[in-house]
């Protein structure tokens, strides 16, 4: 498979992303830093919203719900109302947010201020991955900066606008991630999902309006406001606005976060800016969107584009924007008992059919690998991957069901080799998944 283009990073938000001095309040103002505030202090909150609407800006967690939309389902009184900045990044394959609170924290609070000013919000928190030590120093040392400096605290820079932020550290569950499994985490209850509507815009935080958005989506406010709304859809395709940035790993000469406007081809992704695949090695698989997108094959990967709308077409999703790569050198039932084992391990338990169903998931999966599988148990998979679909509260069963389908239907010759055989397709592998 060729590259079609010259490949290039587009650094949009990622411009200062190599210099040490970013991560300082000092160099982020030498590089521009809280001018976009200063600016956006000087606008009316409705303003903002409807900029940040016409900007085509769509949650960048995974979901790729519309920004400006969800902003706008807050009640429109002065009832107080909650920030929530999700920074659990437990996905899979996803390790971008990291890299931006390591890099730039202020971009984020700068991002988090103009959006609290937009939603007339006077606090908010950022609910970080329990495992990212760095991150959280990172954030804490640029939380304090941008307090000292006024940008944080009481009478913004003059403005009338007060605003309070904090980190709130998770404890490693996959779940406290899902929006509402946060919100009670961050209560101090069981991180567990709450059937929606009511949705946090409406009923969050201690039973009060909340907007939950990602790192990046946050982060890119500031840049909205800095160049305008058409500046931002000059990135991308009318319906997939803007640049993304793309966590690659796997099988890649080299993984690493990319940023790249959205509708980028999956293929200049992996063999030109990836290095493409290591000597003697071919492509043989793409997750595209973190482990809950349905996982594509060499020749669709050839085809697809990094957007909402080519990947939902071809039954999968553009997610987080994890783009895991997986060559000849693996075997697909081996791939896919990592994924069944860390879905039953993460599921709450809340709802029968994810936690029954990933449990048997696994067991099936992990039954073939140890050589006793039946014909019958690739049906079986089938059949309980698709009762876990539509019916829970959220939607890790639908996630732990996806992968599944697709590995199954797609690469049914080695499911059915490891039964017949009792050992995989694939020379040389040895199951290194958990036990
Ligand atoms: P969702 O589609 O249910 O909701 C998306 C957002 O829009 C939510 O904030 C929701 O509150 C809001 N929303 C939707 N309809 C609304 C309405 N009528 N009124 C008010 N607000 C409304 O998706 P969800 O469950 O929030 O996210 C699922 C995605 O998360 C998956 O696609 C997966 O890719 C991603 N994910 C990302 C992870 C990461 O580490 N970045 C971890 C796990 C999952
Ligand atoms: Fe918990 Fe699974 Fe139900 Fe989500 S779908 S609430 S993880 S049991």
């Amino acid at each position: 498979m060729q590259t079609t283009q010259q490949v290039t990073e587009t650094k949009y938000l990622t411009e200062f992303y190599h210099l040490p001095e970013f991560q300082g309040i000092e160099g982020y103002k030498k590089h521009g830093g809280y001018k976009e505030l200063e600016k956006a202090l000087k606008m009316q909150p409705q303003a903002i919203i409807d900029e940040v609407k016409a900007s085509g800006l769509r949650g960048r967690g995974g979901a790729g719900f519309s920004t400006g939309m969800k902003w706008g389902f807050l009640p429109k009184n002065d009832e107080p109302r909650y920030l929530l900045c999700n920074a659990d990044e437990g996905e899979p394959g996803t390790f971008k947010d990291r890299m931006m609170m390591e890099r730039a924290p202020h971009q984020l609070i700068e991002g988090m201020i103009i959006s609290g000013f937009a939603i007339n919000s006077k606090k908010s928190y950022i609910y970080v991955r329990g495992e990212y030590d760095k991150s959280i120093n990172s954030l804490l040392n640029a939380i304090q900066e941008a307090y000292k400096a006024g940008y944080l605290g009481k009478n913004i820079l003059g403005s009338g606008f007060d605003h309070d932020m904090d980190v709130y550290r998770g404890a490693g569950a996959y779940i406290c991630g899902e929006e509402t499994g946060m919100i009670s985490s961050l209560e101090g209850l069981k991180g567990q999902p709450k059937l929606k509507p009511p949705f946090p815009a409406v009923q969050g935080y201690l039973k009060k309006p909340t907007i939950v958005n990602n790192v990046e989506t946050l982060a890119v406010v500031k840049y909205v406001i800095r160049d305008g709304a058409a500046h931002y859809r000059t990135f991308g395709t009318e319906k997939s606005a803007g640049t993304k940035l793309f966590s690659l790993s796997g099988n890649v000469v080299k993984p690493g976060n990319y940023e790249v406007p959205l509708a980028y081809p999956l293929k200049d992704m992996i063999f030109g800016l990836g290095g493409g695949m290591k000597a003697g090695k071919n492509l043989k698989a793409v997750i595209p969107g973190g482990s809950s997108a349905p996982v594509l094959t060499a020749e669709e990967a050839g085809r697809a584009t990094l957007d909402y709308e080519c990947l939902a077409q071809m039954g999968t999703m553009l997610g987080s924007g994890a783009i895991i790569v997986i060559d000849d050198s693996n075997c697909m039932v081996q791939c896919l008992a990592n994924l069944t084992h860390f879905y039953h391990h993460e599921s709450c338990g809340q709802c029968t059919p994810c936690r029954e169903g990933t449990g048997w998931l696994d067991k099936i999966v992990h039954s073939i690998l140890a050589g006793k599988g039946r014909m019958q148990d690739i049906e079986l998979l089938l059949k309980v991957a698709d009762n876990m679909k539509g019916k829970t509260i959220c939607a890790l069963s639908d996630a732990a069901a996806l992968p599944v389908l697709s590995f199954v239907t797609k690469f049914r010759d080695e499911f059915e080799y490891f039964v017949r055989e009792g050992k995989s397709k694939v020379k040389g592998t040895a199951f290194k998944g958990a036990p």
